[in-house]
């Protein structure tokens, strides 16, 4: 399928023949590898021919799940899979750059170990899913501190109205979608740390840094990006008028069609890493026992007669369908599937769901047990490397940014090379002499 000039949806490269099998009560049609419909850009005017920078990061808060894993891994780890392999030698028309975003999860208080903790098993859990460090550079947000250099220049051209008017802060303080700055109790206030205010000036960071196009997340994010392009558009109109070329691209949200797993205890709510009840979330390591618990726990609701999709008015129930769909990238709509099924028992349908979602994550329960068991070397290793690579981009980007805006650069007079190895007062005494001299 064919989602964009030049640009040929991956997912369609996994699609195979329908086939059928057994529920409990009635035959399921199992919609899995059926062309699906992709992945979704808004308004795309990236040319995906061109060397396309491809960059998302996740908050090392707790084990991926089931949510982060539709709306975004997947699609990372179908990025890298896209990509040619530099062993084969071919051209790479993807950079992919993929990050824990630590400095965004210090608004979760924490204790330090437990933070440590949670870098790893993040970090781990994305090599179990098949992210490889050779083919996309994944690295640690704070271990490049370009990201918060950019995040203070963005900064003076983040206006604080538009940040009053986004919604993540106010789901966090848990206020409702119309508070504002003006409006909020003094207890709220209170609540309200600056860094969260200013988060999307630091993912705006992130995202600029690497002068990525294309930023795969789930739909949360997508007001993120927006933000971002906005904060583009004023740096470039600021600073870089009189230049050639803009200093920023603006980067693209790319959606996954799964753009809001629900929390399987609240499906009014999204799944979320930070929501008390485990209950809620399939993580990517459960374990096939626990998937199966975990959904036949679900709420739905005990409404009579044929299974219908109906976000509304049977939240627990659509969930359940929605999710069936995209873990098997059914290219029907959640209506047909439920009309297909209209038979299946609820009970039927949620031994499916469970059986589909045990298949999806096969393996990666044993990948990650054994990177964890395996010591720090490895994770340490492919942090460094990500790194190694991240910096050399960032760097290069700060030396421009600082260069547009007005910033001393590199020291690279001829005074200062003289500085090498010398104490300040030497320094000094072959100033007066260099000087003397010419
Ligand atoms: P969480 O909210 O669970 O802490 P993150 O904020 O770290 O997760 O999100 C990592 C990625 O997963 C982002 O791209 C986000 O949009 C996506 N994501 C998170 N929760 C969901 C969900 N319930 N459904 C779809 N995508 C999600
Ligand atoms: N804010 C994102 C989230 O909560 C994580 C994130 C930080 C991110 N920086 C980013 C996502 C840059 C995409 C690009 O999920």
């Amino acid at each position: 399928m064919r989602v964009a000039s030049g640009w040929v949806c991956p997912s369609c490269s996994l699609a195979r023949s329908r086939r059928s099998f057994s529920s409990t009560t009635t035959t399921f049609k199992s919609p899995r590898d059926l062309p699906y419909e992709g992945t979704k850009r808004s308004n795309l005017t990236h040319d995906i021919r061109s060397r396309t920078t491809i960059l998302s990061l996740i908050q090392p808060t707790g084990i991926p799940h089931l949510g982060n894993y539709l709306g975004a891994l997947r699609r990372w780890k179908e990025f890298q899979d896209e990509k040619p392999s530099p062993a084969k030698n071919r051209r790479r028309n993807h950079m992919l750059l993929f990050g824990l975003a630590d400095l965004h999860a210090l608004n979760l208080k924490q204790d330090r170990e437990l933070r440590r903790l949670n870098i790893r098993q993040t970090y781990a859990s994305l090599l179990a899913l098949g992210l490889d460090p050779r083919e996309s550079n994944m690295f640690v947000q704070s271990q490049v501190p370009e990201h918060a250099e950019l995040m203070w220049i963005l900064s003076n051209v983040a206006s604080t109205g538009y940040l009053g008017r986004m919604t993540q802060w106010k789901d966090k303080i848990g206020v409702g979608a119309d508070a504002s700055m003006e409006n909020l109790d003094e207890k709220s206030r209170e609540k309200l740390k600056l860094s969260l205010f200013s988060y999307p000036v630091l993912q705006a960071a992130d995202i600029l840094l690497y002068k990525a196009d294309l930023v795969p997340v789930g739909e949360d994010q997508s007001q993120h990006v927006e933000f971002t392009r906005q904060l583009a558009r004023a740096f470039n109109s600021t600073y870089a008028r009189d230049l050639k070329a803009p200093v920023f691209t603006l980067p693209e949200a790319i959606l996954s069609p799964a753009k809001r797993v629900m929390n399987l205890q609240q499906p009014e709510k999204k799944m979320s890493k930070s929501d008390p009840d485990v209950d809620g979330r399939i993580l990517i390591t459960d374990e096939p026992d626990e998937i199966r618990r975990k959904i036949k726990k679900a709420k739905t609701d005990s409404v009579v007669g044929p299974l219908t999709y109906d976000p509304e008015t049977r939240p627990g129930v659509s969930n359940l369908i929605e999710i069936l769909k995209h873990v098997t990238k059914s290219p029907q709509t959640c209506q047909e599937i439920a009309e297909e099924n209209r038979n299946t028992t609820l009970g039927g349908l949620k031994a499916l769901v469970a059986e589909e979602i045990v298949k999806e994550l096969d393996g990666v329960k044993e990948r990650y047990d054994a990177l964890m068991a395996e010591g720090d070397q490895r994770i340490e290793f492919a942090m460094w490397y990500g790194r190694k690579v991240a910096s050399s981009k960032a760097g290069n980007t700060m030396r421009q940014v600082r260069e547009t805006v007005g910033l001393p650069g590199p020291e690279t007079s001829k005074a200062l090379k003289l500085a090498v190895g010398a104490s300040p007062d030497e320094l000094w005494e072959k100033l007066n002499t260099t000087k003397a001299n010419t």
